[in-house]
């Protein structure tokens, strides 16, 4: 895997590059970084594709830069950046949850650098009332307890139920813990505020001109199946899939047939 960094208006961001053939994009979830892609990365797929996997601004190895929100049309602009530097063609995108907020700002603002979509445990409509004030809490969690206490909390949001002496289990829960406690608290407190104000992008993605896949985590507790089924719905021509023995990361924890999945959509366009 290679790592280039690409700089433009007082910013850096990290991209990682492996495999070989057309471009496709991947965009990490909160609060995270593009580690949790690896297996994606390392899989046959990168037979067939070449995976850059951004590291959003103020995740992984992209600094913060001091913004005290992150929008999603800020980090959408950001993506447009890498990818123009990257090739002249339009690209694949693979975007699970936040990185489905910013696929969707991505496509709507930028149609022209986008051929497809896989937007995973996603959805396109803004926070209710109730996830707004979570936004909030969490905030004040961060501020009082630190960043262990967010890591405890999005654990068993974001992984499906599994027994605690489940080796996978232990595995998945250190790789997400790492990447969380190495956030810094500003990104963190960042990323809530983007995603509390976020708007809702339900219109621009029901009409945008390209393939669209949903896919899903069967036990996903944040945006569940039965949720994004009905979104898909709405979105013409969307296939849904469900990925099973998957939570909100079937990326991390179901990789072999999210690559399939994946796969099978890439193959059905060419
Ligand atoms: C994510 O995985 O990116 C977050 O769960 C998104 C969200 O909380 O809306």
């Amino acid at each position: 895997m290679e790592t280039r960094f690409i700089s433009f208006d007082q910013t850096r961001i990290a991209v990682h590059i492996a495999g070989r053939g057309p471009l496709v994009v991947l965009l990490h979830g909160y609060p995270l970084d593009h580690r949790m892609w690896l297996d994606v990365m390392s899989s046959s797929l990168a037979g067939e594709r070449t995976f850059a996997a951004i590291d959003l601004r103020g995740h992984g190895q992209s600094p913060w830069c001091g913004d005290a929100m992150h929008t999603m049309d800020l980090m959408a602009d950001d993506v447009s950046a890498v990818i123009r530097t990257l090739t002249d063609d339009a690209v694949d995108i693979v975007a699970l949850s936040m990185g489905g907020y910013v696929a969707q700002a991505l496509a709507a603002r930028h149609p022209e650098l986008v051929s497809s979509l896989a937007l995973v445990d996603t959805r396109a409509r803004g926070d209710t009332a109730e996830q707004r004030d979570g936004r909030d809490a969490a905030m004040q969690t961060l501020q009082r307890e630190g960043r262990a206490a967010i890591a405890r909390a999005m654990l068993t949001k974001l992984l499906a139920p599994r027994p605690e002496v489940d080796p996978l289990a232990q595995l998945l829960a250190a790789r997400l813990t790492t990447m969380i406690e190495a956030l810094p608290v500003e990104t963190i407190l960042a990323d809530l505020r983007g995603l509390r104000d976020r708007p809702d992008r339900t219109e621009s993605t029901k009409s945008v001109q390209i393939p669209v896949l949903v896919v899903v985590g069967e036990h996903d507790a944040i945006t569940p199946p039965a949720e994004t089924e009905a979104w898909a719905a709405e979105i013409p021509g969307a296939r849904h899939v469900i990925v099973p023995d998957a939570g909100h990361m079937p990326p991390m924890e179901n990789p072999t047939e999210f690559v399939r999945v994946l796969g099978e959509f890439w193959s059905g366009l060419d």
